[in-house]
């Protein structure tokens, strides 16, 4: 009798964590949920499902997705776990992720736990697409009217044009994305040192450098890289870029993400928040940002692609993000750009 509760538990205890799975670059290790989307999937059987929060610092959004409906969005989480509401009997999706970026918070995750019912398989797809970039692909300010100040709550990173592309492909997706960040240099008047190189080389983005395995289980078929944005501004503070060496900071970067992920298809995209007419229109940022990432992906050879996001229309997110409609407009881009070269 004994021994066969034992048994039980056990199969219970392993099951449960078979089918915990987290989305996005999430350290195992801390369970911190650091980047844009980052999160949690499961399904289960019964009423109602929550997830432990163990840990929290600064504010953060999350959508909570169950059963692939409208999203319940929390502006900032509180408390000591995420619960569903209460369900009808039966089994469920659940995909936790988080909308904002590090800057304005983290938290970290504990265990799931079922009321009345059982966790049951995941699905995951084969497919993997990576997202490396600036606050465009954080979702900064994308739930907002301009003018506005952006917020945890008018990020919204499951509304992006990278996670839109990954749902058109149904692909696992990370977004690996930092608001103000650069290639080669960050945004005017930022004083952080770490560019993207630098930050993409780390689990969580609390962790330390280097600190990412490459687990082979993460390996992107894709990975779309959408830089340049913020080493193009300049006005007032210091001269304007210099396109050789941001071509050269581009073919550097790439080379090193083939090192790790061989076969995979990198699509290097122009950015819509860089225009021919400003700040002049002797700068022609945008057609200068194209020729860049024409010269890098003539240099990278067959498997490097150019994808070209027309500058954005006039109604814009906080201070002049792109907003869900031009996100939209992207997605529906580089889901065709991708389906030119592969599936
Ligand atoms: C905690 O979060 C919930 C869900 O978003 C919200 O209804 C509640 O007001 C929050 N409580 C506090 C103290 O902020
Ligand atoms: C741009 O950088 C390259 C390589 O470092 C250098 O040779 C060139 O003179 C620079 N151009 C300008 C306009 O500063
Ligand atoms: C991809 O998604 C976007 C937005 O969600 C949509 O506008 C677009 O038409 C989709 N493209 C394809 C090929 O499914």
């Amino acid at each position: 009798m004994t021994r066969l509760s034992t048994v039980l538990l056990t199969l219970a205890v392993s099951g449960l964590s078979q089918a915990l799975r987290f989305l996005g670059r999430v350290n195992p290790a801390t369970r911190e949920l650091t980047w844009p989307a980052t999160g949690v999937s499961f399904s289960f059987t019964g009423t109602s499902a929550s997830v432990a929060v163990t840990s929290i610092s600064g504010t953060n959004s999350v959508e909570l997705l169950i059963d692939g409906g409208t999203p319940i969005i929390i502006e900032n989480v509180n408390g000591t776990s995420i619960s569903t509401p209460s369900l009808v009997r039966g089994h469920h999706t659940v995909q936790l992720r988080k909308r904002s970026e590090t800057v304005y918070g983290t938290f970290t995750l504990g265990d799931v736990n079922i009321i009345r019912g059982s966790l049951g398989a995941d699905s995951i797809s084969r497919r993997r697409i990576q997202i490396i970039g600036d606050s465009i692909s954080v979702g900064y300010g994308l739930d907002g009217t301009y003018p506005c100040t952006n917020s945890a709550f008018l990020e919204n990173a499951p509304k992006t044009y990278g996670a839109l592309t990954a749902k058109n492909l149904s692909a696992e997706f990370d977004i690996l994305a930092w608001s103000g960040i650069g290639l080669i240099r960050n945004t005017i008047g930022s004083s952080d040192p770490v560019l993207m190189p630098q930050l993409w080389t780390r689990y969580g983005t609390n962790d330390e450098d280097n600190s990412y395995p490459f687990p082979k289980a993460e390996t992107p078929d894709i990975v779309v890289i959408n830089l340049g944005t913020n080493d193009f501004s300049y006005l007032g503070v210091r001269d304007p870029v210099n396109a050789t060496m941001l071509t050269d900071g581009m073919i550097a970067f790439a080379e090193t993400i083939r090192g790790h992920y061989p076969n995979a298809e990198l699509f290097l995209t122009s950015s819509p928040m860089l225009s021919d007419t400003y700040p002049t229109a002797e700068d022609a940022q945008h057609t200068t940002h194209v020729s860049v990432l024409n010269a890098a992906a003539e240099k990278l050879g067959s498997k490097a692609h150019v994808v070209d996001f027309p500058t954005q229309g006039s109604e814009v997110g906080c201070d002049y993000h792109p907003n869900a409609a031009e996100h939209e407009k992207m997605a529906a881009i580089l889901t065709s750009a991708i389906q030119e070269v592969m599936w």
